[in-house]
């Protein structure tokens, strides 16, 4: 028999106690519950005191992100958390039948969680890359964001809180910002790496190469390991990352509940 916890300031040490046994597979889950707990709900399966999985609702994106890891016989309770309308979702791929099940509409994309250890990585330098700091860098960034199809628009400003907030890194060449990569999360032990982009017209260039080893430079001088997710289907995005040494560590699915969006 278990019990479900709503996950709270008395229970909260304790679960992330357990949990950074494997800080990369729940890297939401400790990041959002430390970080970030007025965007987070989180709900714990406990059986006899010991963790059996979560499900974790983030809801500070343009779309509610979900989050579960369970072992399978809870599964069925905890996906009952999730929104009822509208939502993004990672889960393990061994909850698949359970989620179908109750997500007949969902759609999925297995994607590859990729890590690269500190003295392991090839890093690609170049001149045209550097830091995003400016108001100007966070105009740029939104010019090249605006040229990307199936994405949210934001606001310049805040493209200006995202380069506060998180390390960016860019190709300029002419002065434009052609393509990027940053760091979504930061924890002491690894950064995340994400939201690599280069414009299409700049494409095969060894520009990504360069903006995501600069990040995952900056990495890997702060802590001991990079890591990431990718599409599986995603073969230039994939081989960036190879390149600069990142090796797949595991898959995940990357589910789409009526938002139509994909990763
Ligand atoms: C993935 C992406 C960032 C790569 O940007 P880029 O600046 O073209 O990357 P680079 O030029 O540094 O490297 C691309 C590599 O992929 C290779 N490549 C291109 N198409 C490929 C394909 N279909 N299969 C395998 N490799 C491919 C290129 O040959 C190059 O490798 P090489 O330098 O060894 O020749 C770009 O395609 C993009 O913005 N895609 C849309 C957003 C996206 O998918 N981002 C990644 C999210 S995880």
């Amino acid at each position: 028999m278990f019990l479900i916890e709503k996950i709270n300031e008395d229970n909260r040490q304790r679960v992330i106690d357990v949990l950074k046994v494997d800080v990369i597979r729940h890297v939401f889950a400790i990041y959002d519950i430390q970080y970030e707990p007025e965007h987070t709900t989180m709900y714990a399966a406990f059986d006899n005191g010991s963790l059996k999985g979560y499900a974790l609702v983030y809801t500070a994106l343009e779309f509610p992100s979900v989050v579960i890891e369970c072992e399978i016989d809870v599964a069925e309770k905890l996906i009952e958390y999730a929104p009822k309308s509208h939502f993004t979702m990672h889960a393990p791929p061994h909850l698949l039948p359970i989620i179908s099940k109750r997500f007949p509409d969902a759609k999925y994309y297995v994607e590859k969680w990729m890590l690269v250890k500190k003295g392991e990585a090839s890093l690609f330098k170049s001149k045209l890359v550097r830091r995003l700091r400016t108001n100007d860098d966070a105009s740029k960034l939104a010019l090249l964001l605006s040229s990307r199809e199936n994405r949210p628009k934001r606001t310049v400003k805040k493209y200006v809180e995202l380069i506060g907030k998180q390390a960016i890194y860019g190709v300029f060449v002419n002065d434009k910002l052609v393509s990027y990569a940053g760091s979504f999360i930061q924890l002491p032990q690894f950064w995340m790496i994400g939201g690599v982009y280069t414009h299409t017209k700049h494409r095969n260039k060894g520009y990504a190469t360069f903006a995501t080893s600069a990040v995952t430079e900056e990495s890997l001088k702060k802590g001991k390991a990079a890591a990431l997710f990718v599409r599986s289907d995603n073969y230039s995005a994939i081989k960036v990352y190879e390149k600069i040494g990142y090796k797949m560590i595991r898959e995940k699915l990357w589910i789409d509940v009526r938002t139509g969006t994909n990763p």
